[in-house]
């Protein structure tokens, strides 16, 4: 078998194009969305994230603001620019891009962004509503996932869905997206026995781990449909996923890319939350 490879940036020029239809409208009405999109340091990945997010809003009409404040900014400084932002008619969502420096708790930072405003989705309250089922926003990169898999006709109910990391922002987010769609899920991490027999029986593996070619093919259930989250940097300074792409995709059934796959998704998604944002504070 051949994977049919699941592309980002098909299925996100189509997706923008229907967020730019509904800018527009929102525009006439009154009201442009804005995003407000912090950046603490000079971490060069985080620096290119920050700038295609910039981009993305360009695109779809947004207005957007970028803060890009020193390494050494102390929290308390970080907190006021937020609470400045939670206060700011023009601004619907915030974003503060992870990971912080040491000395700045994340978890501080979260809680401060109003949860209207919580374009991510990473407030407890908002992560509350995702367990429950009843939300306003969507984590971007798990939407991002669950997007891919229905534009593709890939329905997770019944099937064995093997996530392959358990972080805040995708891992546990996203058994749960697939859980809400009825799919029976495993959640795998470094202390998990057996890692690559759990993974050779899941008919959906998402790889969130941060590793380069951590998943090998003879992880891969023949026929499986394999979803890509990593993005990490070569020492020779390609970008690669997590997944061994060219092996992996002789054996399943649909793979997708990196670039060009989860990545773009996510920005997206929070293109989409953004959107949703100016509309229930219009409300
Ligand atoms: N760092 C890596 N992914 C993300 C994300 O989705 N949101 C934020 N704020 N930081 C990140």
């Amino acid at each position: 078998m051949s994977a049919t490879i699941i592309s980002g940036k098909e299925i996100s020029a189509k997706l923008r194009g229907k967020i730019k239809e509904e800018t527009h409208a929102l525009i006439q009405s009154g009201i442009t969305p804005g995003l407000a999109v912090i950046l603490v340091g000079s971490d060069p990945a985080s620096t290119i994230y920050v700038n295609n997010k910039e981009k993305a809003c360009a695109e779809c009409g947004f207005y957007s603001e970028k803060h890009v404040l020193p390494a050494d900014t102390t929290q308390d400084e970080l907190l006021h620019l937020i609470e400045r932002l939670n206060n700011d008619p023009k601004i619907h969502g915030i974003l503060c891009q992870l990971p912080l420096p040491e000395h700045i708790s994340e978890e501080a930072v979260i809680r401060t962004i109003r949860p209207e405003k919580d374009v991510d989705a990473f407030h407890p309250v908002n992560v509350g509503k995702i367990m429950v089922g009843d939300y306003d926003f969507l984590p971007c990169t798990p939407a991002g996932v669950m997007a891919m898999l229905d534009e593709c006709g890939i329905d997770p109910r019944g099937k064995h869905c093997v996530v392959v990391g358990r972080s805040n922002i995708v891992g546990k987010p996203m058994s749960m997206l697939l859980l809400h769609r009825h799919g029976t899920v495993t959640i795998c991490h470094s202390r998990t026995k057996d890692l690559a027999d759990v993974c050779r029986s899941a008919d959906i593996l998402v790889a969130a781990v941060g590793k380069a070619g951590f998943i090998t093919a003879d992880m891969v259930k023949e026929g499986a449909a394999v979803i890509d989250v990593g993005i990490n940097r070569t020492p020779e300074g390609k970008v690669v996923g997590d997944v061994c792409t060219a092996a992996v995709a002789e054996k399943a059934s649909y793979i997708t890319p990196v670039p060009g796959g989860v990545g773009v998704m996510t920005i997206t998604m929070l293109m989409q939350n953004t959107l949703k944002a100016a509309k229930m504070q219009l409300k």
